[in-house]
């Protein structure tokens, strides 16, 4: 890792692949900031992640901004700063171009993309004073194809990260902090598991790979990126997709 058992705050941690990122970076050494709305299973994950002396579950809503505060707040509180940051929350909608309403679109939106910026934002006033930090966010290979399964608000949701990507690296470079983003191909997680054997099979099929990634796979991506190998890479996009897209 970049520095000694760093602090990483992960959002979407009781998810797929925030709780294989999660458990990496424990493994790695980090101290863990587990942050999700659903506390399904987070006394499980805690233990997992070294217990209560090594990591803290908070459960927030990212999409309101209090909520942030007081997840970023605990996160400090606890451990002193944050190092590391990876922003793994988000939603998926498979519905199709003329099917999407206003409020889906705004949900997909404010969750995937929103929330995403003013995490970032609120974590980043604590890392600039230290002069350091890193920030991960989970894009998809959606936002360069427009996506094999999801809908256009989904994977133009993702595209804005690569965007943001750019942005925070550019902000955050004069301060040593870097930002990059993940672009994963569709992964084994609940997300997909919701979409059914049948769908899963035939979208598998249009991997070069023949198969999805797992979440261990991204996860194998996010800790390279928080590593201190990683240090002179910034507003870098990572693929991780079996060959679905080559650029
Ligand atoms: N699974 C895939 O095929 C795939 C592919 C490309 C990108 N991604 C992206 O990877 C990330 C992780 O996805 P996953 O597959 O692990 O999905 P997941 O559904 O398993 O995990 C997402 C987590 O985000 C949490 N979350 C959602 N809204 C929240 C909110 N408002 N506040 C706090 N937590 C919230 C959920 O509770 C859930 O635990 C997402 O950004 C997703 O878009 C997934």
């Amino acid at each position: 890792m970049a520095i000694e058992n760093p602090v990483c705050l992960i959002s979407g941690a009781a998810g797929g692949i925030g709780r294989a990122c999660a458990e990496r970076l424990a493994r790695e050494g980090g101290r863990v900031v587990a942050v999700d709305r659903s506390a399904t299973g987070s006394d499980d994950l805690v233990d997992q992640l070294g217990g209560r002396s090594r990591a803290l579950f908070v459960q927030a809503d990212l999409t309101n901004s209090a909520e942030i505060g007081r997840a970023v707040g605990a996160a400090v509180d606890r451990f002193g700063g944050i190092d590391v940051l990876v922003n793994c929350i988000g939603v998926a909608s498979l519905t199709r171009v003329p099917d999407v309403t206003e409020q889906e679109w705004d949900t997909i939106f404010s969750v995937n993309l929103r929330s995403v910026f003013f995490l970032s934002q609120h974590v980043l006033t604590h890392m600039v004073p230290r002069r350091s930090g890193t920030i991960i966010t989970i894009s998809s290979a959606s936002a360069k194809i427009g996506g094999v399964a999801v809908g256009p608000h989904y994977s133009a949701s993702k595209a804005g990260i690569i965007c943001l990507t750019k942005s925070l690296a550019l902000y955050g470079a004069p301060y040593g902090i870097t930002a990059n983003c993940v672009c994963p191909g569709p992964t084994e997680t609940p997300m997909t598991d919701a979409w059914g054997d049948a769908l899963n099979r035939e979208f598998a099929a249009r991997i070069p790979l023949g198969r999805y990634a797992t979440a261990a796979e991204v996860a194998h991506a996010v800790c390279f990126l928080a590593s201190g190998d990683a240090r002179y890479v910034t507003g870098e996009i990572v693929d991780v997709n079996g060959g679905l897209v080559m650029d």
